[in-house]
């Protein structure tokens, strides 16, 4: 199975929004198979977005995402990446569509409410970031044989 990374970040948090985002990707099928909820620290910030380490709205997001605990999570599924990104939807909240979490939450792109992985590669590195093999717990739900052929 598929497994991607998953972050409230602190607005998402701020607003009592964990619920309505586990909630939804639970409704999907997804599993969630490990969770912490805590203020990220520097280092881990900085290998997180190291991608954006040099683009002019870095300084603002490092501020913002340290700002307040964040709700770290892996969830597992049939191509996890992917489904999570489009139930995430667009980066920019004014673009995204409704029914996606921050078309139906959000209206600033510096406060998005959610972080996704965007690819297989990511989401591994993303993992090992916040995350020990140790950490992932191994269960079944009862509808996986009626979710998937
Ligand atoms: P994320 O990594 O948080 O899931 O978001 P994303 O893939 O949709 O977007 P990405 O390009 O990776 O950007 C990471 C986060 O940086 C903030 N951002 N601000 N002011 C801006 O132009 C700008 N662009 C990006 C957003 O919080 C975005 O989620
Ligand atoms: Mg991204």
């Amino acid at each position: 199975m598929d497994r991607t990374f998953v972050m409230v970040k602190p607005d998402g948090v701020a607003r009592g929004l964990i619920g309505e985002v586990v909630g939804r990707l639970e409704s999907k099928g997804l599993k969630l198979v490990c969770a912490r909820l805590e203020k990220l620290p520097e280092k881990r910030v900085m290998d997180q977005y190291r991608e954006h380490i040099e683009k002019p709205f870095f300084p603002s997001l490092r501020h913002y995402i340290t700002s307040g605990p964040v709700f770290l999570m892996v969830w597992e599924g049939r191509s996890a990446v992917p489904v999570v990104r489009s139930l995430v939807g667009a980066t920019n909240p004014a673009e995204a569509a409704p029914g996606t979490i921050r078309g139906d939450y959000a209206l600033d792109i510096g406060r998005n409410v959610i972080h996704a992985s965007d690819s297989p590669e990511s989401a591994n590195r993303e993992i090992s970031i916040h995350f020990t093999p140790d950490d992932i717990c191994s269960y079944k739900r009862v509808d996986e044989p009626v979710l998937y052929e």
